[in-house]
Formats: structure tokens, C-alpha cells, sequence
């Protein structure tokens, strides 16, 4: 072997050595760096979408499920509830939702992807009580014309069957509908978007 040959080989193993060294110490000072950027289990589990179960949701019926340390109220509206959904406008301050907070695939006049299921942030869009379902009609406390929908204890603000806001209520907007989506007829997926053509 010449001596020209030996530096060459030489200059290899240096190089490959220090790169070798190099990547070590970088892969060494990253690794604390990335697993500080990593949400807590915690943390992702506050953000995380919630699957709903609705097969066994009656008409009229409401069951909550929490998203993002919220109250989430899925309701299957009866067609009754539907109906009265059309006559409501006169009386409410959005009724077409136009300065209220959803997806733009539930800024309908039911509110929802499928006419009966209603999905909603269950927070009084005053000032972040939890409104109560009130789905009787003409009760003694809410008066005749009451036809069924969301009350809010706190300072009395009205909502309808489609979470929209009575004029002259407290509350400015109505209720918020979270991001949603269909696992399939029996299944939402709350905090995952519904895909859109
Ligand atoms: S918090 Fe609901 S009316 Fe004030």
C-alpha cells in the first residue's frame, strides 16, 4: 500500500467518524428538545374527538358527552320539533345564523348535518352558564307560547329547538355547534369536521 493510499483510507474513517459523532450529539441535545414540544397524554386527551354512541337516542331524547372540557348535548328532535322550527323566525335574534359560531355545513335552518340529530355546545352564549333541555311544551314557569327548546337559568335567556336565540335575550348569538361528523348512522365523531365536496 502506497503512502498516498494510507492518508486517503485515513481521511475516510475521520470523516465517517465525525459524522458519525456529529449525528450522535445531534440526535443527543434533540431528543429532550422534541419531548418537551409534545403535548401531555393529558393535554391531548382534552383535545381529542369524542365519539358518541346514538343508536339508542329516542325522539326527544338528549344525552351529553364531553369535548374539550365542555358540555356537548346531542338531541334527536322529534318531527314535531322540526315543524316548529319553520314558524320561529319572527321571534329570534339569528335565525339564520348569520353572526352565530358553526361549521358552515350546519348553518342551515335546522342547524345539523341530518334534520333530527342536533348537535350543540351546551354554553350559554351570555356569559358560559349551561342552559337546561326544556323540550315541553307551554310549561307553567316558561309560559304558553314556549314550544320547546333550551333555558338558561341564569338570567333567562331562550333558545330554540336549533339552539337560536329569542330577541331581547341576554345571550347574543345562539347556542355554538361544535365540529361533528358521522362515524355512521349510530356513531357522531364530536370534534372532527365532516368532510365537504
Ligand atoms: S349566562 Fe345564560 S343568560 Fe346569562
Amino acid at each position: 500500500m502506497s503512502g498516498e493510499e494510507t492518508n486517503t483510507g485515513r481521511r475516510r474513517f475521520l470523516t465517517s467518524a465525525t459524522t458519525a459523532i456529529g449525528a450522535v450529539g445531534t440526535g443527543f441535545f434533540l431528543v429532550p428538545f422534541i419531548s418537551s414540544m409534545q403535548p401531555s397524554a393529558k393535554a391531548r386527551a382534552a383535545g381529542a374527538p369524542v365519539r358518541a354512541d346514538i343508536s339508542r337516542l329516542e325522539p326527544g331524547q338528549m344525552i351529553r358527552v364531553e369535548w374539550r372540557g365542555k358540555p356537548v348535548w346531542i338531541v334527536n328532535r322529534t318531527q314535531q320539533n322540526l315543524d316548529t322550527l319553520q314558524s320561529m323566525d319572527s321571534i329570534l335574534a339569528d335565525p339564520g345564523s348569520q353572526i352565530s359560531d358553526q361549521p358552515g355545513y350546519a348553518q342551515n335552518a335546522v342547524r345539523s348535518i341530518k334534520p333530527k340529530i342536533l348537535v350543540l355546545t351546551g354554553i350559554c352564549t351570555h356569559l358560559g352558564c349551561s342552559p337546561t333541555y326544556r323540550p315541553d311544551v307551554a310549561p307553567v314557569d316558561l309560559g304558553p307560547d314556549w314550544q320547546g327548546g333550551f333555558f338558561c337559568p341564569c338570567h333567562g335567556s331562550k333558545f330554540d329547538m336549533a339552539g337560536r336565540v329569542f330577541k331581547g335575550m341576554p345571550a347574543p348569538t345562539n347556542l355554538p355547534v361544535p365540529p361533528y361528523r358521522y362515524l355512521s348512522d349510530a356513531e357522531i365523531m364530536i370534534g372532527e369536521a365532516e368532510e365537504t365536496a
